[in-house]
């Protein structure tokens, strides 16, 4: 079996019960589309690009205390049981590292071709008809309130700042979701962007003007 395919094996199986909106078919979605984003950057190393979207949510800080170093840490210690080299490893962690959004006004450079994919990946499915999903299951799992028109959103300038929000769910979609597609980094994920950011704009107003009663 290829690391690619004990990979995905060793995900799907750790993340078959997850329900907080970070499970296997997210993982899997990410995967895909990180391969669909690669066809038209074909200097990308496919086991790189493959291996951290496969890895990227391993162990996402937001499910252990807010360690940032969680996530890489756990993707060495499985590619070093598989006998990967020292050199992929190296790569895969730093685009685990890159990868994650930390607050809207905190930049997220990306410093490969591959955390580029992958960071677009992931973007995209925090958009759309799935990100939305995602994003109302993540709320319920954390047991907040759809809305309150009482509380602001707030544009987080600090990763601590952004870790620590408690807000209704409605407001991530102004704190991150409707921003994420002037920050993609290819031009196939900006064409895919394009068209779930509308469905979702679309889907806030309608929102809200059911909350008021006046749809
Ligand atoms: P990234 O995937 O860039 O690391 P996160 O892990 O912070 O981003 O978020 C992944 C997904 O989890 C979001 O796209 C969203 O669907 C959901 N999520 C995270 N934080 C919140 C939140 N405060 N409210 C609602 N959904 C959230
Ligand atoms: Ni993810």
């Amino acid at each position: 079996m290829t690391l690619v395919a004990a990979t995905a094996q060793f995900i799907a199986q750790k993340f078959a019960d997850e329900g907080s909106g970070h499970d296997w078919a997210h993982i899997r979605r990410v995967w895909l589309m990180a391969q669909r984003l690669a066809v038209s950057t074909p200097e990308a190393d496919r086991d790189v690009t493959e291996l951290s979207a496969l890895l990227h949510d391993i162990a996402d800080w937001k499910f252990h205390d807010g360690d940032y170093e969680a996530g890489p840490r756990a993707a060495r210690e499985w590619l070093r049981s598989q006998a990967a080299p020292e050199e992929l490893i190296a790569r895969v962690e730093t685009v685990i590292r890159e990868v994650s959004f930390k607050g809207l006004g905190v930049p997220t450079p990306v410093s490969s071709v591959e955390a580029a994919l992958v960071q677009d990946a992931d973007r995209l499915d925090a958009i759309g008809a799935i990100g939305i999903a995602r994003a109302f299951a993540y709320g319920g799992h954390k047991g907040r309130p759809l809305h309150d028109p009482a509380v602001a959103p707030v544009a987080h300038e600090s990763f601590a700042s952004y870790q620590q929000n408690v807000a209704p769910t409605l407001n991530h979609f102004y704190e991150k979701l409707l921003h994420l597609k002037s920050r993609m980094h290819t031009v196939a994920a900006r064409q895919i962007a394009q068209e779930r950011h509308a469905f979702m704009e679309a889907y806030v107003a309608r929102f809200l003007a059911e909350w008021e009663g006046t749809e």
